[in-house]
């Protein structure tokens, strides 16, 4: 199978891959389709032989659950058991958008989209495609991000077709994700709000958002509850992994950064590519030196462009800026700590 690529940048090419899109997930097929974080690799959510064929095409393990996608209050309800003071408080504010809530299991929702557990993450999607197939279908979408299990998520279509193309039918080229990482996970469930996955919507835009004093510092990317039921089996530490290895390092000029490359082993004759926001490397003797920009916004749009871009070009070693330690940063600096994980 090769997928067929298709794009959306005029009315007219939008709604026939609306149409296309919508005629592959009715018969139970998995499309690759844009959403505002990454690439989503959809299929529909209360069918499990789809979603089943989900898990089969990214090799993802069947322990991991899979967010829900929904375009209505009405979808939400038809997944969620309940839907909490605080669900309603992060919904007005963040959806649609890039916040996906962990909320009770309703009884439509097949076990193989939950993992088995008793909790279901819902996200409504800000992207006007998600949204358009969404109503279309009349029925939510199971969407992980589009790429194979443990690698890099895709920012483009582009990126899926390199890691996916050759098992679905379908890719829909959305250009660049606007947001570029994924959502911000945060389970509800439990007295306390815990985010399981930090993401660009920060605790502090949380915080203000739900009424409530602070998020307790133990439940960021911990389980919500000490029964284990709200683990995100997602947070294992080796994931969003480019193929090179990855360095986060701060220096204040070359010679310091050389030295601390020396330290960690890494020589310089290697392919290094640099990814500097702030103390740009000039000498000319690294592989590549991008600047990427110095707003936690742009930052993320750009970041896993850049990693892919690493990889595809031979990179051995990727060094990135150490990051600033303020909120907006924080869903970034998590995804380059994972990046950088060796199992
Ligand atoms: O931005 C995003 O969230 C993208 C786009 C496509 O929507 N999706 C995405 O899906 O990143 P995925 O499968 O790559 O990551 C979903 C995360 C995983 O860490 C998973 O373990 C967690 O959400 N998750 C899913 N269901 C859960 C549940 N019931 N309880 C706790 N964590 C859950
Ligand atoms: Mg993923």
């Amino acid at each position: 199978m090769s997928a067929r690529i298709v794009c959306i940048h005029t009315p007219v090419l939008f709604d026939a891959a609306v149409q296309e899109a919508v005629d592959h997930l009715r018969r139970g097929e998995v499309v690759a389709v844009p959403t505002e974080t990454v690439y989503g690799l959809a299929a529909n959510a209360l069918d499990p032989r789809a979603v089943a064929r989900i898990f089969e095409v990214k090799g993802r393990p069947a322990h991991n659950p899979v967010i829900v996608h929904v375009a209505s209050q009405a979808m939400v309800l038809e997944c969620a058991a309940e839907w909490p003071p605080l669900a309603e408080s992060l919904a007005r504010a963040f959806w649609p958008g890039p916040l996906t809530l962990v909320l009770p299991r309703g009884p439509s929702v097949p076990d193989i989209v939950t993992a088995g557990g008793n909790t279901v993450a819902i996200r409504w999607p800000q992207h006007p495609f998600m949204q358009a197939i969404i109503r279309r279908c009349g029925f939510p979408l199971a969407a992980p991000s589009a790429n194979l299990s443990n690698r890099l998520s895709p920012t483009t279509a582009q990126h899926v077709a390199r890691q996916l193309g050759d098992r679905i039918p379908l890719i829909v080229d959305g250009g660049d994700c606007n947001v570029g990482i994924e959502s911000t996970v945060v389970d509800v469930t439990g007295r306390v709000l815990c985010v399981l996955r930090p993401g660009m919507i920060s605790g502090v835009a949380l915080v203000a958002a739900s009424g409530i004093d602070s998020i307790p510092a133990e439940s960021v990317g911990a389980p919500g509850d000490s029964s284990g039921l709200n683990r995100s089996p997602g947070m294992l530490a080796k994931h969003y992994s480019p193929k090179a290895r990855l360095l986060i390092l701060s220096w204040s000029d070359e010679t310091e950064l050389e030295q601390q490359l020396l330290k960690h082993g890494v020589r310089l004759d290697h392919n290094i590519q640099i990814l500097a926001h702030n103390h740009i490397p000039m000498s000319g003797r690294f592989a590549h030196v991008n600047v990427i920009p110095h707003d936690a916004e742009a930052f993320a749009r750009g970041l896993y462009g850049e990693l892919h871009r690493c990889d595809d070009t031979g990179a051995e070693w990727i060094v990135v800026e150490a990051l600033p330690n303020t909120p907006e940063w924080h869903g970034i600096s998590d995804r380059l700590r994972r990046a950088a994980v060796r199992e």
